[in-house]
């Protein structure tokens, strides 16, 4: 009488940043955002979802360790979420004629959420978007939901923000929305994987530490003190919003690279103009921004853009020709044993994903 679903959902890097909220309990961002969704080969989550009438209560295993479910009011809502919508369904079928015998009370159901990483947790790599993103997929396919996507994003989004982008591959924006319900603030695609296939990604682990500050709570403190932040979500994010759709369009990298790379700046200029400030990225981070603009330079072009998150680990973008050089250029800048023991330089493991 087991029912299941597994599903795998990506992580996804912002090129237009998504921080802060207008509404902390439904996740409603201030300012739309914009994001590359990475392959599932290398930074991916894999949810197992099973429902039965004989289990006496939810229960969640993260990466093999069982964790408290109800500690998580996130996870709780998300789940709540999508226990309602099945509800709804079940409603339907029943009204429709279905004989009562035929529709299953799945929302009725207790499940068990197996969810596993197929990352170490330990990376500062975002697990989060891909958590939720794969937890809400896996209740959508479970529950047999017949939203669509964009709509499941609601749901995957008041797990983390940044998971409603996750729920699609290739490029995704989040439409901050205007409602106070959050109905219209959700995820869309803009373009699917293939249109720009030689696009790449480059992970680089500036340091595999925890973060001080998370997301969350440095995203609130901003929009509580940060003056440059109101500029920012006022006038550059929506603008930006749109000259990043064309570049994306007309696959025109310079200007995509560049819009990545001010946005980066701008997101960590408004973290140090919040009071008391924040600061995420590290030395390595810093010599990184360096060798890129010096990479571009010698090229006569952009032909590289980096973005970081809330954290000091680098994302570099570039187009796959480009991209073979600057692994090269990586390696040779940071070889892995040396910068262990270059301790007063790069204090942090630095490794080339
Ligand atoms: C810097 O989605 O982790 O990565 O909504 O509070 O869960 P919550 O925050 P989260 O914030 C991500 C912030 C960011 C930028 C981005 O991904 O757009």
């Amino acid at each position: 009488k087991v029912h299941e679903a597994t599903v795998s959902a990506p992580v996804n890097i912002a090129v237009i940043k998504y921080w802060g909220k207008r509404d902390s309990a439904l996740i409603l961002p201030t300012n739309s955002s914009l994001s590359v969704t990475l392959s599932q080969d290398h930074l991916s989550t894999r949810t197992t979802i099973r429902a039965s009438p004989d289990f006496p209560a939810d229960r969640l295993w993260l990466n093999g360790v069982e964790e408290d479910i109800s500690a998580s009011k996130r996870l709780v809502n998300s789940i709540t979420t999508a226990r309602k919508l099945r509800e709804a369904l079940e409603e339907k079928q029943r009204k429709d004629g279905i004989p009562a015998e035929s529709v299953v009370p799945l929302s009725k159901w207790s499940i068990h959420v197996c969810s596993e990483n197929n990352f170490p947790t330990a990376a500062g790599l975002a697990s989060s978007a891909s958590g939720y993103a794969a937890l809400v997929s896996a209740l959508g396919a479970l529950y047999d939901l017949p939203q669509s996507t964009s709509e499941l994003s609601r749901v995957a989004r008041v797990g983390s923000g940044s998971a409603c982008r996750s729920m699609f591959g290739g490029f995704v924006a989040w439409q901050a929305g205007v409602a106070d319900d959050g109905n219209d603030s959700l995820a869309v695609q803009v373009a699917n994987r293939q249109h720009w296939p030689e696009l790449q990604a480059l992970i680089l682990v500036a340091s595999d530490r925890k973060k001080a500050i998370s997301s969350t709570a440095g995203m609130q403190t901003t929009v509580e003190t940060s003056s440059l932040f109101a500029e920012r979500v006022r006038t550059v994010v929506p603008q930006r919003m749109e000259a990043m759709k064309t570049a994306i369009a007309n696959r025109d990298f310079e200007n995509f690279a560049e819009i990545t790379m001010r946005d980066s700046n701008q997101f960590h200029a408004v973290c140090l103009d919040t009071y008391p400030p924040i600061s995420y990225m590290n030395d390595t981070s810093r010599a990184i921004v360096g060798l890129i603009h010096a990479f571009n330079a010698a090229r006569g072009r952009i032909a590289a853009a980096y973005t970081y998150d809330a954290g000091p680990n680098a994302v570099i973008y570039a187009l796959k020709d480009d991209m073979r050089d600057l692994v090269e250029l990586f390696t040779f800048c940071f070889p892995r044993e040396e910068s262990m023991l270059a301790d007063a330089f790069y204090p942090d493991p630095f490794g080339v994903f």
